[in-house]
Formats: C-alpha cells, sequence, structure tokens
C-alpha cells in the first residue's frame, strides 16, 4: 500500500528551475505548496549512484532529513537506444562544460555519435523520470515515467529545456520544445510519473 501525502508542503528536492516549475504547476490542482530546494538554501548533494532511482534517494532523503518536510526528487535523464541506452544516469554530465552546462554541447555529442554508429532513423529514444518521495524519518515512495519517442537534427523550437529541441515524442511531429508546456506535461516522462504519485499519495 502506498502511504497517502497529507501535508499542506512539499519540498522539490532539485535546484533544477525548469523541474521545479513544471512540478510547481503539476501539483496546483491538489492543493499543494511546492517549495524549492535553493528557497530552503539546500546544497546539492552528489548524485553517486549509477540507477535513476539510487540517485533520486540520495536526494530525496538528503533534503527530507535537512528540513523537516516531505521531499520529493526527481532524477531524469534519456536513453538513446543506438547508443546503447547512453547517457541515461549521466544525461546532465554531457552538457557539463567546466563553467556550467551547456546543452547545445551535449545534443550535438548524441547527434555525433548517432552519426559516428551510423544509426538508422528514427533513433529511438526515452525520457525517463524517476521520483522518489521521501519523508523525513525515513520512508519512502517510488514512482517511473517513461515517454517513448525519437531524435530529430538540427535543434528545432525555444521553449523547454535540456534536450527538449532534438526529442519529438511518439505520436507527434513537433519537438518537445515546439510543444505548449502544459502540453509537453500531458505527456512527458515527469508528468507521466506524477500521475502515478498523485494516484498512489492522493487518490
Ligand atoms: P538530473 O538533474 O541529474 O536528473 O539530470 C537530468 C538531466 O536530464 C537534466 O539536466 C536535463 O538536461 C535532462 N532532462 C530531464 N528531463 C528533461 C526534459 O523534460 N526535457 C529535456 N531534458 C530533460
Amino acid at each position: 500500500m502506498t502511504r497517502k501525502f497529507s501535508d499542506k508542503r512539499l519540498l522539490m528536492a532539485t535546484h533544477n528551475k525548469g523541474k521545479l516549475e513544471e512540478m510547481i504547476h503539476l501539483l496546483e490542482p491538489f492543493g499543494v505548496a511546492v517549495v524549492g530546494a535553493a528557497e530552503m538554501n539546500l546544497p546539492e548533494p552528489e548524485e553517486t549512484e549509477d540507477t535513476f532511482i539510487g540517485n533520486a534517494r540520495i536526494k530525496a532523503h538528503a533534503a527530507a532529513k535537512a528540513t523537516g518536510l516531505p521531499a520529493l526528487s526527481d532524477d531524469s535523464g534519456i536513453t538513446i537506444d543506438a547508443l546503447g541506452g547512453a547517457p541515461g544516469v549521466y544525461t546532465a554530465d554531457w552538457a557539463e562544460t567546466g563553467d556550467g552546462r551547456d546543452f547545445v554541447q551535449a545534443m550535438t555529442r548524441a547527434h555525433n555519435e548517432l552519426e559516428a554508429v551510423s544509426a538508422p532513423h528514427p533513433r529511438l529514444a526515452q525520457f525517463r523520470s524517476t521520483l522518489v518521495l521521501a519523508w523525513p524519518e525515513g520512508h519512502d515512495e517510488v514512482f517511473e515515467g517513461i515517454a517513448p519517442g525519437n531524435l530529430v537534427w538540427p535543434m528545432r523550437g525555444k521553449d523547454g529545456f535540456g534536450y527538449d529541441p532534438v526529442f519529438v515524442p511518439e505520436g507527434y511531429d513537433v519537438t518537445f520544445a515546439e510543444m505548449d508546456r502544459w502540453e509537453k506535461n500531458k505527456i512527458s516522462h515527469r508528468g507521466r510519473a506524477v500521475k502515478a504519485f498523485v494516484k498512489g499519495c492522493f487518490e
């Protein structure tokens, strides 16, 4: 049985503005006030695991312990079939420049690696999101969401963040970055994981 959520405040254990804004929007209908990790001056813990769930657990438990609030974390990324599932948990690392993150660099690397192995089209990929809700005393619940699609080149669209400009979700011909943000939320990996979270913890 999934533990129900009965608090008024939820700490979103992320420093990523895009993820925080999406979560505020997705949880609005349930009357939950979502607070960001930056607002609470929380440090970003090191993500030392090699799975989405392992890293999501690190982030949620660290935030819940530090604040005494139930904390929700998201560990997400993109897996590309023709690259054996890369970058996967290293999705953000591909954007690392030594001086902040550059997602044009990350998307270019993905494209170059696909070209190098002459990957056939469509170049199937999946955005994945693992949510962990941790309570301060140590209990947690895990929810997952997947958005299947394919990678395109060149980049298209100005909205969204991360790898959105090269990802066309299954059943669409626009990229995530060309979609209205709320439209994206309905079908995104995080949107799907949140649906599972809501079903488990609120319904
Ligand atoms: P995390 O913060 O360690 O979970 O890193 C996940 C990375 O995956 C982020 O830095 C994003 O670049 C990428 N990512 C996750 N979700 C999305 C999305 O909805 N659109 C585009 N990129 C995403």
